[in-house]
């Protein structure tokens, strides 16, 4: 029978990667694209002619159930969502329709079409915010620290909720930060790896950045989409921490960076207090003890690796864009 799959968040970062996985076993992919003036396809250019697209949001429900019933996939990956932090202070009430309820729509465009199809849904470490242990397992209460942080709260328990309520096989993914050189430049680790290409190739000086001494559990996404796969191949539905187990620092991540290209970070980074967050989450360190045991999962890039691939794309690409402009 053939494997179908339906991704939202297809043109974000993760959307990307998983894509990729999913075609190389053979899958056929269809992808949940919102309508704007602009397409949003970078990411995925290289993978279009494999792909199909189709419109939707998750503001509007009745998109999902048509595409749910068209597409009749056996698995869905939900990772659409508003995804960056700071814009949830800015913007609370958007991302709790997105990234909280948003959730519940898809539970119930699956719920009405056909209630046997897998999912998958993107939870987060943001959810343990103000850690009360560490390492953060799945059964660490959250304390989440922002709207995004509580909306994704609301997505991890509905789906353990539709799947205790239901019987649905819905799974929650209870991701760490992870990277790579499609992240967004918003997210600290491109913005600094980009700074870094920019400051070595003579177009940009300085580089503004908030929190220095914030610490993160940074995995490479390429290696986390695997863990997103291997729980819709469980013979039950469950709920998983992944992550590396190790934590840095920003500066740790400035220092790695900088240093990458034969850089002094302290003679270009400036800290910049408009960017310090209202509520912060301060460290996040994740056990991926039960990921590693039940779905055989194993991280591939560690942290000095994850740096340099995503320094040295960044140099790459600014160099051509650079020679671009000679022309
Ligand atoms: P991302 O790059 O920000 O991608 C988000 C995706 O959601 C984009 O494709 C975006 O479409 C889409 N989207 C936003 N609002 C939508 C709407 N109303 N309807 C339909 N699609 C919408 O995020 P990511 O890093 O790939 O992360 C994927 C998921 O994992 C997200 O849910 C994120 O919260 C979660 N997560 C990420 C991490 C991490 O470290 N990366 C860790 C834990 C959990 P456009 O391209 O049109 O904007
Ligand atoms: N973005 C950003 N920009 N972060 C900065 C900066 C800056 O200039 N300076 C310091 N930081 C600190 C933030 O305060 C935060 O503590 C840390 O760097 C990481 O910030 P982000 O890269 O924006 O990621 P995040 O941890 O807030 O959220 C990401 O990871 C979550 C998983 O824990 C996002 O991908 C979320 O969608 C995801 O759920």
């Amino acid at each position: 029978m053939k494997r179908i799959a339906l991704i939202t968040g297809i043109t974000g970062q993760d959307g990307a990667y998983l894509s990729e996985l999913l075609l190389s076993k053979g899958y056929e992919v269809h992808g949940i694209v919102r309508r704007s003036s602009t397409d949003s396809f970078e990411r995925i250019a290289h993978l279009r002619e494999k792909l199909r697209l189709h419109q939707a949001d998750l503001h509007d429900q009745l998109s999902l159930v048509n595409i749910i019933r068209d597409v009749a996939p056996r698995e869905v990956y939900n990772l659409a969502a508003q995804s960056f932090v700071p814009t949830s202070w800015g913007q609370p009430l958007l991302t709790g329709d997105v990234t909280a309820l948003g959730v519940t729509r898809v539970l119930e465009a699956i719920r009405f079409v056909d209630p046997t199809i897998r999912f998958y849904q993107a939870s987060s470490s943001e959810m343990f915010g103000k850690v009360v242990e560490s390492p953060q397992r799945e059964s660490t209460p959250f304390w989440p620290r922002s709207p995004y942080g509580v909306s994704k709260v609301y997505g991890h328990w509905i789906t353990v909720n539709y799947r205790e309520s239901y019987g649905m096989f819905a799974c929650s993914g209870i991701l760490f930060n992870h990277e790579s050189p499609l992240r967004g430049k918003e997210f600290v680790t491109r913005k600094v790896t980009d700074a870094v290409a920019r400051i070595k190739l003579g177009v940009q000086e300085k580089l503004k950045l908030g929190n220095l001494d914030a610490r993160r559990d940074w995995g490479f996404a390429g290696d986390y989409v695997r863990a997103m796969w291997l729980m819709l191949q469980q013979p039950e539905p469950d709920d998983y921490v992944v992550a590396m187990g190790e934590m840095h620092s920003v500066r740790d991540l400035v220092e790695t960076a900088f240093g990458h290209v034969g850089l002094d970070y302290t003679k270009h980074v400036e800290t910049d207090p408009t960017l310090l967050r209202p509520a912060e989450v301060n460290e996040l360190c994740g056990d991926a003890t039960k990921a590693r045991a039940k779905l055989g999962w194993q991280p591939e890039v560690r942290f000095p690796q994850l740096v340099a691939m995503m320094v040295d794309a960044d140099v790459e690409r600014v160099r051509r864009e650079i020679e671009f402009q000679k022309l």
